[in-house]
């Protein structure tokens, strides 16, 4: 064998031995716990063979404990590039196989090196997590190297894209990465995340709590609102990153990508003309207005079982990608709270970041009274929302169902946060409260002094219905464009985007805002 084949056969070798990681034994029982390594995991992520694997040679530089005797051809994290569909993203896998997929200071510069030429090249950067956190053998260096990365992620922040999937373990300061991207996807049984595990939390508080309970999918994605997309398992986490793919752009600069549309435009659903109940009271499923008026129903959405009164996500109109914020009646009424609140505005910045416009769909009968909201701060959370939508100079089309009372009649886009096309049904109630709350306020004392005071309160409703409870004393000062027919309302929601495609609007040259956090 001449010595340029015996090379060419060592790199073989090497590359070999760096694709089993921490070693066949380790592969193994990263299978037998339900979960995939990290470069199957990004052969289901992104197109076949697309994948280029980069510092497959790095290895730590640890000495401490005996650590130079131990070391892996790639040390814990598999890095590089490939596409989704053929765009460009850049990836890194912790690869639990290796010291359980602890963040050591040569992966912590592998990560980054990704992190930063996604930057250079303007492409979304998925980061696939199974960890046991910092590599305790390495003590601050395993630290320096996570700050490196959270620092990236906040530079980042706005101008890539930036997905993170937790597909194992993430706890302590780790959780601060996947904290600053943009979407978080838990995978149910296998993924948990909390600052401090099971075994602190005993001590500290006494508190008996499991993994799951503590951090897994479902707390996440129903109480705390950490995560945006709870998966079935860990190959149902990369599909919906793909899916996700389909409606954001590469980066700040770029509008997301256009579908070809098979949805007839001008398709008019009958069914909009009769579904709002007769009685206020009575509610009706969003979720079947927002199905009826995008392309083909396909809407993927994001927090699905976090603060269930206000859904988000991601739809078509024409192809074009929009971001939907609609109230859902069959929760909660559909009343705005301090979770709702911060659900929404961190989705409208998110679409305003990355030129999606938004579409938001009205019928709130106001904020969530009572002190359980008051003392966790509905005031700030409810102005998060409010400054997301005023700040967002995205296209913006709102559409008022039924009730937009009050403040929260304000907050949902409303014209003078530079709602660009408000539109409303003949069933819309747009006014500073609902009539029953209203003649309360006003009729009390005239009631109490008459004969009867039912019949007076109910004419004095009937009449503030009559002059308030309408779209039309909003659309006859102009703060509604128009009042539309229901089941034409995908049409005008099409037209009215295929209009503001090229809208410019800047807000004035500032280092940031201050968003009440
Ligand atoms: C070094 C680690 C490690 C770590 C796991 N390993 N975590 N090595 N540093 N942080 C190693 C284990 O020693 C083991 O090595 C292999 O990875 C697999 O781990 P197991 O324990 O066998 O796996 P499992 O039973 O599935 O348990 C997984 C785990 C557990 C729950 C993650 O390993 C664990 O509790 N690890 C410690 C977690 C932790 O306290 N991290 C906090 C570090 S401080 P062998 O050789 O036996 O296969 C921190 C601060 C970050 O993260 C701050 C950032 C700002």
């Amino acid at each position: 064998m001449s010595s340029q084949l015996e090379k060419v056969k060592e790199l073989i070798d090497l590359r070999t031995e760096a694709r089993l990681g921490g070693g066949e034994k380790a592969i193994e029982k990263q299978h037998e716990r339900g979960k995939y390594t990290a470069r199957e995991r990004i052969a289901q992520l992104l197109d076949e063979g697309s994948f280029e694997e980069l510092d497959m040679f790095v290895r730590h530089r640890c000495t401490n404990f005996g650590q130079e005797k131990k070391s892996f051809l790639g040390d814990g994290v598999v890095t590089g590039y490939g596409t989704i569909d053929g765009r460009l993203v850049y990836v890194f896998a912790q690869d639990f196989t290796v010291f359980g997929g602890s963040l050591s200071e040569t992966m912590a510069l592998k990560i980054c090196k990704v992190m930063d030429m996604a930057m250079k090249m303007g492409a979304p950067v998925i980061g696939l997590n199974d960890s046991g956190g910092a590599r305790i053998q390495e003590g601050i260096n395993a630290l320096a190297g996570y700050a490196e990365i959270f620092q990236r992620n906040i530079m980042a922040s706005g101008v890539i894209p930036q997905i993170s999937a937790i597909l194992g373990p993430c706890a302590g300061g780790a959780v601060y990465s996947p904290a600053l991207t943009d979407f978080t996807i838990m995978a149910k049984g296998i993924s948990y995340m909390f600052l401090t595990g099971p075994k602190v939390v005993k001590t500290v508080t006494g508190e008996d709590v499991t993994q799951e309970a503590l951090g897994g999918a479902e707390v996440h994605s129903q109480k705390s609102g950490v995560c945006h997309f709870a998966a079935e398992d860990g190959e149902d986490a990369l599909k919906i990153i793909r899916k996700l793919f389909t409606f954001i752009p590469q980066n700040n600069l770029e509008e997301p990508p256009l579908v070809p549309c098979t949805d007839p435009i001008d398709r008019l659903e009958d069914s909009l003309n009769d579904i709002i109940p007769d009685s206020p009271t009575r509610p009706y499923d969003m979720y079947e207005v927002i199905g009826a008026i995008i392309d083909n129903g396909e809407f993927l959405e994001v927090q699905r079982d976090f603060a269930k009164n206000l859904i988000v996500g991601f739809a078509r109109f024409n192809g074009q990608a929009v971001g939907i914020v609609a109230n859902q009646p069959k929760y909660l009424a559909g009343v705005l709270d301090s979770n709702a609140s911060r659900k929404g505005a961190r989705f409208v910045r998110f679409c305003d970041a990355f030129n999606i416009p938004l579409v938001t769909l009205v019928d709130v009968p106001g904020f969530l009274p009572g002190t359980g909201q008051e003392y966790n701060g509905v005031i700030l959370h409810g102005a998060k929302l409010l400054y997301a939508y005023g700040e967002a100079t995205v296209p913006k089309v709102t559409v008022t169902l039924r009730k937009s009372y009050g403040g929260s009649h304000i907050v949902m886009s409303c014209k003078q946060l530079r709602g660009d096309m408000n539109y409303a049904w003949p069933t819309a109630e747009i006014a500073v409260m609902g009539g029953a709350g209203a003649v309360e306020v006003l009729y009390a004392k005239e009631a109490k002094a008459s004969d009867n005071p039912a019949k007076v309160l109910a004419d004095r409703e009937a009449e503030y219905n009559k002059l308030f409870c309408n779209p039309y004393n909003a659309a006859r000062y102009g703060y509604i464009d128009d009042v539309i027919e229901p089941r034409n309302t995908r049409f005008r929601i099409i037209r009215a985007l295929q209009q503001l495609a090229t809208k410019k609007v800047v807000n004035p040259a500032k280092k940031h805002g201050n968003i009440p956090l």
